[in-house]
């Protein structure tokens, strides 16, 4: 969709700064020129109809046209019509300031839009980049620790095949070399897919992939004091559900690393009022840290993804802040009701 303003709103937004072409008498945009011009044709013609009217002395005639239908007031018509003038200058003023009202808002609305579709397709570059630099990573990974570990085991199950009596190193040695490459191979393997997963998530639930992220927290950050609370029951939560909440409460705590300088953090995680609009889970990460000024430009796209993630799933996503009061970033997300049943 194109970013330009509909071009009512363009001459609009225009008006305001374009100086007159005629020395301030008339404006340089078409639209107010059109309805200066138009409130002059109705002074013109008004006072056209004055100078007609004094010349014909066209009251006088009327009055005597319709002095014998006096029983049917006629000569009362002229205030009438004045009022109906009157009445419907005002419902033109009025509808005239709705529609500049709406247009302002229009204007706004369509400034949000394009703002939104700008993250949107920032987001959308950095996940495509992001994926590349992660199957570059993979590809390295996989080449560096399980490639030639693999290699070194080769060489030596090799060794034991083609030396049965450790003529070279002995058989001990051999086997013990295999087991500690075989360490190594299984670690790699096990942050490897860490990263790619969060641990126990599918097996343990969000609740414990929740303690035991907050806990990696608490070693890295030893100087902050963590603290979780977890009301409710995690248990049968839909993977879209509980990788959004676990995803949210990791970039809040990355950005709380970056960002925050903060003392005391407090993760919440809350499913147990089921309120009017049924079942739904809170999450909330508040922090005493330096704080942001709201609304200040960021190329950062923690936020925008957080958002899109719980947008995705007819969420609530709040982030509050003001520099030096810390930062407070909330989300409500749904449980589809099939879910909630197999509770
Ligand atoms: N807890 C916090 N304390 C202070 N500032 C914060 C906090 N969380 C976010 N911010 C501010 O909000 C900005 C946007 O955060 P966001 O997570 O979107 O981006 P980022 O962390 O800078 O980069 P990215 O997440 O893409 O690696 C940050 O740059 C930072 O200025
Ligand atoms: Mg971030």
């Amino acid at each position: 969709m194109s970013a330009r303003l509909h071009p009512v709103c363009d001459s609009i937004a225009v008006s305001a700064e374009s100086p007159s072409p005629l020395g301030g008498l008339l404006p340089r945009d078409p639209l107010r020129r059109a309805q200066v011009r138009d409130a002059a044709l109705i002074v013109v013609t008004a006072v056209g109809a004055w100078v007609l009217c004094a010349f014909f002395n066209l009251t006088e005639v009327l009055r005597h046209l319709t002095a014998p239908y006096e029983r049917y007031q006629l000569d009362e018509l002229p205030s009438m019509l004045l009022v109906l003038g009157l009445g419907l200058t005002w419902f033109a003023t009025r509808r005239y300031r709705e529609a500049r009202q709406e247009i302002a808002r229009r204007i706004v609305a369509e400034a949000q839009l394009s703002a939104a579709l700008a993250d949107n397709r920032r987001l959308a570059q950095q996940y495509v980049q992001l994926q590349e630099a992660e199957r570059k990573t993979l590809a390295r990974e996989l080449h560096d620790e399980l490639g030639q570990y693999l290699n070194v085991i080769k060489l030596d199950a090799v060794g034991l095949r083609d030396d049965p009596r450790g003529a070279t190193m002995t058989m001990r040695q051999r086997a013990s070399a295999i087991v500690e490459n075989c360490n190594h191979i299984h670690g790699a393997l096990a942050t490897l897919i860490r990263e790619l997963r969060p641990a126990g998530l599918d097996e343990l639930g969000l609740a414990a992939a929740v303690e035991h992220c907050v806990q990696i927290w608490r070693t890295r950050l030893p100087e902050v004091s963590l603290r979780l609370s977890i009301e409710g029951d995690f248990t049968t939560l839909p993977e879209s559900v509980a990788l959004t909440l676990y995803r949210l409460v990791q970039e809040a705590l990355t950005n709380i690393a970056k960002h925050a300088a903060a003392r005391h953090v407090a993760v919440r995680l809350d499913r147990s009022g089921s309120g009017a609009a049924g079942d739904s889970i809170e999450v909330t990460v508040a922090d005493d840290g330096v704080g942001t000024a709201a609304g200040l430009p960021t190329r950062g796209l923690g936020l925008i993804g957080m958002r899109e993630r719980v947008m995705a799933l007819q969420g609530e996503l709040a982030f509050t802040s003001a520099a030096g009061e810390g930062c407070e970033l909330s989300a409500r997300i749904p449980v589809p009701s099939d879910a909630r049943s197999a509770r």
